[in-house]
């Protein structure tokens, strides 16, 4: 029997209307153009400031158009897998809000917090199911990371946007699709990203609101160092271990989190700067919604059979690279 792999089929992305630019946060907090575009290489984030909407709504925008462009409607979805750390809610998951709303009437689902790695980890869930016998698996990643910015704190407003993408997955047996991974994650740095109250460690409460300790806190310097190391050596071993070197990998998709960790990333595979994707300029930190995003917006450069590596490190800390065969040619 061949051996069935997971192939991404189609791609979808969203980021919200409004765009924060760094001048518009030189009026929030003390910082500067230069300082933001020198330090990570982000000008401007996409914020969702429509009221009553949420990451759910992001996705559905992105999903549906996907679909129809692909000619499949919802109820063929068989699974809904959601990398995000800013549900609509704690619980119930946003996969669960995301089928009511794209009306995924025979999908289950849920959602994987994994922080800037959620996208990667789902991606790999989801594979696992495709080899599993399931047939059309949707895997997203969003994030409203506005909900959890503080507009105050110059070490994290700066880096932070709104938005993301979704893939549709489905089976092949001529070798397309996911065809390795390695996913890693180190529980002792996650006093170094993390939102300190709101779970069951620190309840919500008057103080926890007051010390305004439902946002974001971020070590950024200790945190860039993990991440420099990290993404550069998993993605070089999945390069090597898979036999792929600076000419045979086609694209570089790595988590948009600093210009500087991107750069890095590059340089320690060997790669020409061309064949590595950047769109942290016009969207910052999307969280889950980078490496998707990404995919989205480079769409229609890649060619069946390229040699993709997706790479990325977060709050966890978690980080890994998944090595994929493109399954299409642009239409
Ligand atoms: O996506 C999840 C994983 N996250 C990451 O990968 C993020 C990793 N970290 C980073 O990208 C960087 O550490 C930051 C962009 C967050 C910060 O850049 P940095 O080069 O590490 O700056 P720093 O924190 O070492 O600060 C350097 C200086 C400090 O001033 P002094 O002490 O040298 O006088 C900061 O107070 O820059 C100051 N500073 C700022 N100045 C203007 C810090 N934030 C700002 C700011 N504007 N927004």
């Amino acid at each position: 029997m061949q051996k069935v792999t997971a192939a991404i089929t189609a791609v979808g992305g969203y980021v919200p209307e409004t765009v924060l630019t760094n001048k518009d946060l030189e009026k929030l907090v003390d910082t500067s153009d230069e300082w933001i575009t020198t330090r990570t290489g982000i000008k401007e984030r996409h914020i969702l400031r429509e009221p009553g909407k949420a990451t759910s709504d992001m996705a559905v925008r992105a999903i549906l158009p996907m679909l129809e462009k692909k000619g499949i409607s919802p109820e063929e979805i068989d699974v809904i897998l959601v990398g995000t750390i800013t549900g609509d809610y704690i619980f119930p998951a946003c996969a669960n809000i995301i089928a009511d709303k794209i009306g995924a009437k025979n999908a289950w689902g849920f959602d994987i917090a994994a922080a800037c790695s959620g996208f990667l980890y789902a991606l790999e869930t989801g594979s696992r199911f495709i080899q599993s016998g399931s047939k059309k698996v949707l895997v997203c990643g969003f994030d409203k990371m506005s909900s959890i910015i503080d507009y105050t704190d110059r070490n994290t407003c700066i880096i932070f946007g709104d938005g993301g993408g979704c893939v549709l997955l489905e089976p092949n047996t001529d070798g397309y699709g996911v065809r390795d991974s390695i996913l890693k994650m180190d529980g002792s740095g996650r006093e170094f990203l993390y939102q300190p109250a709101g779970g069951s460690m620190s309840p919500p409460t008057m103080e926890t609101v007051t010390n305004r300790q439902h946002y974001v806190y971020q070590e950024g310097k200790t945190v860039f160092k993990f991440a420099v190391t990290n993404m550069a050596d998993v993605s070089y071993d999945i390069m090597d271990r898979n036999g792929l070197n600076a000419d045979s990998v086609d694209w570089l998709i790595a988590h948009q989190a600093n210009l500087r960790i991107i750069d890095a990333t590059a340089e320690r595979m060997g790669l020409d700067k061309e064949k590595v994707l950047v769109n942290i300029d016009r969207y910052g930190n999307t969280t889950a919604g980078t490496l998707p995003l990404l995919m989205y917006d480079f769409e229609k450069k890649f060619k069946k059979g390229d040699n993709l590596i997706l790479s990325t490190f977060g709050g966890g800390f978690t980080w890994g690279s998944i090595y994929i065969k493109w399954a299409y040619d642009p239409s």
